[in-house]
């Protein structure tokens, strides 16, 4: 029986940092929302400089570093890097530089080919950013979980960038919704069963993702969130009662660079129910 009488160990509420380019972390953060509701969440969005994708490692490097020194400032004891694409760069250099920090990345999940019992297995693909698709850590990842090349990868060039740029004009929902068939129209005669999802936009629109591809979309957000919960969360504490799950989260933008309370509710905006 763990000792409920350790106020510390009971009352403590964890500062998660979380950042991305833009919103795509937000799929990861809604993930950890249902998983750790009593946990305080800092997200950074780095939205003057998204995407991400077709930038050079340096600049992704020198931005990652620049958000990780800001969201330490905040207090946080744990940082999701809530982007595929930054995790290919700078995931290994942000472990080296801010050694007291635990990181928790994001990668395609490329284990889903081979959890298929054989014989089971169909066509199947991952969809990355650029930058990420032309990384060393993407190559080295695939080549040990995909041996026998059985996933087909390929680098969309604008899904990203569309979808970002549909989150902060909600507005323009036809054009959008075009923009991305027309994105994603090279892969529509291919006949994929399943698409990995390599970058964090791309879960928020994945309904439209599987209905325009008619296949089924694999997302690692899910389990990034678990691997945070099991770093940060002791067995004794699951039962602790503590206070309840603050309505907000704390959001930086970098286009203005003001720390703001949003509405945990308000999260996916526009991709709400999409
Ligand atoms: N959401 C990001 C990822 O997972 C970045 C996309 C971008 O900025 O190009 O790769």
């Amino acid at each position: 029986m763990p000792d409920m009488t350790n106020t510390d160990k009971t009352i403590k509420i964890k500062k998660i940092g979380i950042f991305d380019s833009g919103i795509g972390g937000f799929s990861v953060l809604s993930e950890l929302f249902k998983l750790m509701p009593k946990a305080n969440y800092y997200y950074v969005s780095d939205d003057a400089n998204a995407p991400y994708g077709p930038k050079s490692d340096e600049f992704i490097t020198e931005r990652s570093f620049y958000i990780a020194q800001e969201l330490i400032h905040q207090g946080v004891e744990l940082i999701v890097v809530a982007c595929n694409t930054a995790t290919a760069a700078s995931i290994d250099l942000l472990r080296e530089k801010f050694k007291d920090i635990p990181f928790v990345g994001v990668e395609p999940y490329l284990n889903a080919y081979y959890q298929i019992p054989e014989g089971l297995q169909k066509k199947m693909m991952v969809l990355t950013t650029e930058s990420t698709g032309k990384s060393e850590r993407f190559k080295r990842l695939k080549e040990r979980l995909d041996p026998d090349s059985q996933i087909d990868h390929y680098s969309l060039k604008n899904l990203a960038r569309l979808i970002e740029d549909y989150y902060h004009h909600p507005n323009q929902d036809v054009e959008f919704e075009k923009n991305i068939e027309d994105e994603l129209s090279f892969l529509k005669s291919q006949h994929y069963a399943y698409a990995i999802l390599g970058c964090t936009h791309y879960p928020l629109v994945r309904k439209q993702i599987e209905k325009i591809l008619d296949l089924k979309a694999i997302s690692p957000c899910s389990h990034v969130a678990q691997r945070v919960v099991d770093l940060t969360t002791k067995t004794d504490e699951i039962r602790v009662l503590g206070p309840g799950p603050s309505e907000f989260f704390n959001f930086l933008s970098t286009t203005n660079n003001l720390w703001i309370q949003k509405k945990r509710e308000s999260l996916l905006g526009p991709f709400k129910g999409k």
